[in-house]
């Protein structure tokens, strides 16, 4: 595994009465990317927020925003979503009968596309769209809430996501759980993306959440 590893942090563990200073924060405490987390109480048991605050977001930092939808339908939505400043845009294989077609609607926003699978569903079920992706996430944790315990199956996937891309330029994200103990198992297995939401966001600002960040670059 050559590509270096890449820190994105979730917002979703930040504190929202101050969300652009919190996104500000993390890039200056060496974030790669920022991580958005979409919930729709509906795929998933709770609600974050939706393209509105991605958009107010977005001029503040140059940083990637990788927006991770966990919404179905997600089609609908696809064009806020690019619209708002995504880079790239995750949808979930379960999210319904067509993650086909809604990768080729991200591509044709001229997005980043990427492709998530839950902690029950097979690596397989990515086979025929992964020449169409930029990014597979593998969930360490059942999708809805930051802060779970990660789920150690997902270093046996991550490997079979790395199998399966081989040499195509593809990330391998995960994200759940993901801390300093954590993070190795999953960037030995072969991923280059780290989510961290709790390890990172502390509630005690910028040099803390450096410190968070160096923490898991360091167990590494
Ligand atoms: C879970 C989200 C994650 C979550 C990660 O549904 O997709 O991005 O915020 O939070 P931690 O790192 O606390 O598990
Ligand atoms: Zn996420």
């Amino acid at each position: 595994m050559t590509k270096p590893v890449l820190i994105a942090p979730s917002i979703l563990a930040a504190d929202f009465s101050k969300i652009g200073q919190e996104v500000t924060d993390v890039i200056a405490a060496g974030a790669d990317w920022v991580h958005l987390d979409v919930m729709d109480g509906h795929f998933v048991p709770n609600i974050s927020f939706g393209p509105v605050i991605i958009e107010k977001l977005r001029p503040l930092t140059d940083a990637v925003f990788d927006t991770h939808l966990m919404i179905a339908p997600c089609d609908p939505y696809l064009e806020a979503f690019a619209k708002a400043g995504s880079d790239f845009i995750t949808i979930h294989a379960e999210a319904g009968p067509h993650m086909h077609r809604s990768l080729q609607a991200i591509k044709s926003l001229g997005k980043k596309a990427g492709i998530a699978i839950n902690p029950g569903t097979p690596v397989s079920a990515l086979e025929h769209v992964v020449d169409m992706v930029d990014l597979i996430l593998v969930m360490s944790v059942n999708p809805g809430f930051g802060g779970q315990k990660y789920i150690m199956e997902a270093g046996k996937k991550v490997a079979q996501v790395a199998a399966l891309i081989g040499d195509r330029p593809i990330h391998i994200e995960v994200d759940g759980g993901i801390t300093p103990e954590t993070a190795p198992l999953v960037t030995n297995a072969g991923a280059n993306v780290l989510v961290a939401g709790s390890a990172i966001y502390d509630g005690k600002g910028r040099e803390s959440y450096a410190r968070n960040i160096s923490a898991i670059k360091a167990a590494l």
